[in-house]
């Protein structure tokens, strides 16, 4: 969602924000701004639409600057125009602020301030905090860094926010609550972002800032207290990502490179976990939790789209493997629901980004319930696996493009592991399949290598739907999140409306939507319920819809019965979301480019889903 950038140091602070914020487009966004402070003169730019509008705009008109703040914006209060995007100046006029997230009671503080003459430019509740912050300040003759703090305890809701101020060159205040914002250091100069990738290609030396911590760099130096003024060592942290992975490196999407990039990220993802050859699986951050797992009365998976899809996934491998009863839940409903959970049930997380809030605040009610939490996340230090007992990153490096694949993959990866590991330390799998599982695991970045030969042909059949205006999907057993994983691919980035369901359940209603003009997408690999997938293949092609067949290498006889057909190799059945998954997210590129959609950010989404 929003993005940060600021900067202090020695640099031309413009360009070099801009460019952080281009960086950060990915998280999706409506409008951009900039405030830069030049000799004690503090300057806004801002714009809706791209950053690149922005340029365009006040290109050669913005002074020189060392210290800056900047900020993509995602509506929430107010809609997306010029006046709404940040940064907000305060009333006087001297201070500015950029902020990701919400202020829930700016209401009422906006209607004192009001009473007191403060004049508002926008709608939103990130004016009314920095108009509150000056008030303070006014009203107990404090600096600037306690009244920021002072605001901050009166507030409720989440932010991540910086602060320039006219009166203090050289310095910047900023604060986190709920809302992620990573701090890097390089020599004589400070970076402030929402995540590291405006950072990474200056410093690799990086400070995560904790809820409720305040962070002030000033005549060079970074300090950190909380709000009830604790100060804190700064806690100085390697960053482990490389520049090429968060640049396209010759691909014309995102999204592209980080579906052909799967071999790569599946085996990052199992690397010093597993060595089938001797029979090695270790998890270094759950392995004092396995018994736990084994012991637990039910494992309660909880995520959002594509990560409750995962969820879905490893829901059937651990009963499959480990007899243990699980339930998926989305994130947003079961936080609002009143969930019967204790100390015998274990919860886990699982989110990309590790930021999404619904997933984030389901975390805290099972926490307060006793549950014990495990995180299946990507991007390392993020909030969710900061708020779990335990935990597997899933290593698949950084996604960029807003439709989830990749990363997709390295959560069903990281779960079979682990689901592998709980069946073993309960011993509900023989060592035979034990052994087998491994190897067969191991041999998964190979056949998902495979998958990409049919990319030309997945492309033609690609041209052939570019214009249909309705899409069904159909699995069983573990086909059946693929399904809802392929439906939901294509929605999100070519906006046809499309349908994911359990290839059964279609008699029971979706059978009616059924005729020549709407193709449906069979996962049709060679399993457990192959025969009675035949069966609901037939049912389809007698009213006459167009099918499209994922089959195993081999298959001549769904060949036989429908209108095109894209073969994945043959995996053991329990790795088969691995490879069926991939000619999907291949159909749904090739469409949506077809179409001339904003495949990497589609509209209205965003990256990270930090409001609920
Ligand atoms: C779909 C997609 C979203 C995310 C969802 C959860 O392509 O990207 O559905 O999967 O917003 O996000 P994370 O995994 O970051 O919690």
């Amino acid at each position: 969602m929003c993005g940060i950038v600021a900067y202090v140091g020695e640099r031309d602070a413009y360009p070099l924000i801009l460019k952080g914020l281009k960086r950060l487009e990915y998280r999706g966004y409506d409008s951009s701004g900039v405030a830069l402070l030049h000799h004690s003169e503090l300057n806004i730019y801002k714009k809706k639409g791209k950053v690149s509008e922005l340029e365009a705009q006040y290109s050669g008109k913005e002074p020189r600057a060392t210290v800056g703040i900047g900020h993509t914006r995602w509506a929430t209060h107010g809609e997306p125009n010029d006046k709404n995007a940040h940064p907000h100046h305060s009333n006087n006029r001297k201070l500015a602020i950029i902020h990701n997230g919400i202020i829930e009671n700016y209401a009422s503080i906006k209607k004192q301030l009001l009473q007191k003459g403060h004049v508002f430019h926008s709608d939103t509740d990130t004016e009314v905090l920095i108009h509150f912050i000056e008030d303070i300040q006014h009203e107990t003759g404090h600096g600037l860094e306690e009244s920021v703090r002072l605001a901050l305890r009166e507030v409720v809701g989440a932010y991540a926010i910086v602060i320039i101020s006219a009166d203090h060159p050289g310095q910047l205040i900023a604060a986190r609550k709920g809302s992620p914002l990573v701090i890097g250091i390089g020599e004589n100069e400070f970076f402030f972002a929402s995540d590291a990738t405006p950072i990474i290609e200056y410093t690799k030396d990086v400070v995560y800032l904790d809820d409720y911590q305040v962070a002030v760099v000033r005549e060079g130096k970074l300090s950190i207290q909380s709000l009830d003024n604790l100060v804190t060592i700064p806690y100085i942290q390697k960053l482990e990502m490389e520049l090429e992975t968060i640049e396209k490196g010759g691909y014309d999407h995102f999204m592209i490179k980080e579906i052909f990039e799967q071999p790569r990220s599946i085996a990052d993802s199992m690397r010093g976990r597993l060595r089938a050859g001797d029979a090695h699986l270790t998890l270094g951050g759950l392995n004092s939790y396995l018994d736990k797992l084994a012991e637990a009365d039910r494992i309660v998976i909880v995520g959002c789209g594509t990560s409750w899809h995962a969820g879905l996934v490893a829901e059937y491998l651990f009963e499959e493997l480990a007899r243990i009863n699980v339930e998926v839940e989305y994130a947003s409903e079961f936080r609002y629901r009143n969930p019967v959970i204790g100390d015998k049930d274990v919860v886990i997380a699982i989110s990309q980004s590790g930021e999404t809030a619904d997933t984030l605040a389901a975390i805290e009610l099972a926490k307060s319930k006793g549950a014990t939490i495990f995180g299946v996340c990507n991007v390392v230090g993020s909030s969710i696996a900061r708020a779990t007992d335990a935990g597997a990153y899933t290593h698949a490096g950084p996604e960029i493009g807003v439709a989830s694949t990749k990363a997709f993959t390295a959560q069903v990866t990281v779960l079979t592991l682990i689901a592998i590991a709980t069946a073993k330390r309960k011993g509900t799998i023989t060592e035979d399949s034990y052994l087998q599982l491994l190897n067969e695991l191991e041999g998964i970045p190979a056949k998902v290598e495979r998958v990409f030969e049919n990319a030309a042909k997945i492309k033609e059949i690609a041209f052939i739907f570019t214009y249909a205006r309705n899409f069904i999907y159909l699995g069983r057993g573990l086909n059946f999140p693929v399904a809802l994983e392929g439906a939901l691919k294509l929605k999100e980035i070519s906006y046809i409306h499309a349908e994911g369901y359990p290839a059964a359940e279609m008699k029971h209603g979706p059978i009616a939507l059924i005729d020549e003009d709407m193709p449906v997408v069979f996962l049709a690999t060679k399993d457990s319920s192959y025969e009675k997938i035949v069966s609901n293949i037939q049912e389809v092609k007698a009213r006459k819809g167009r099918v499209i067949a994922i089959v195993t290498e081999g298959d001549t006889l769904i060949p036989s019965m429908v209108d095109f057909v894209i073969e994945v190799p043959e995996v053991h059945e329990i790795l088969t979301a691995l490879v069926s998954v991939i000619p999907l997210q291949l159909l749904s590129y090739y469409i949506a480019v077809m179409r001339g959609r904003n495949v990497d950010q589609p509209r209205n989404l965003a990256k990270s889903v930090t409001v609920e």
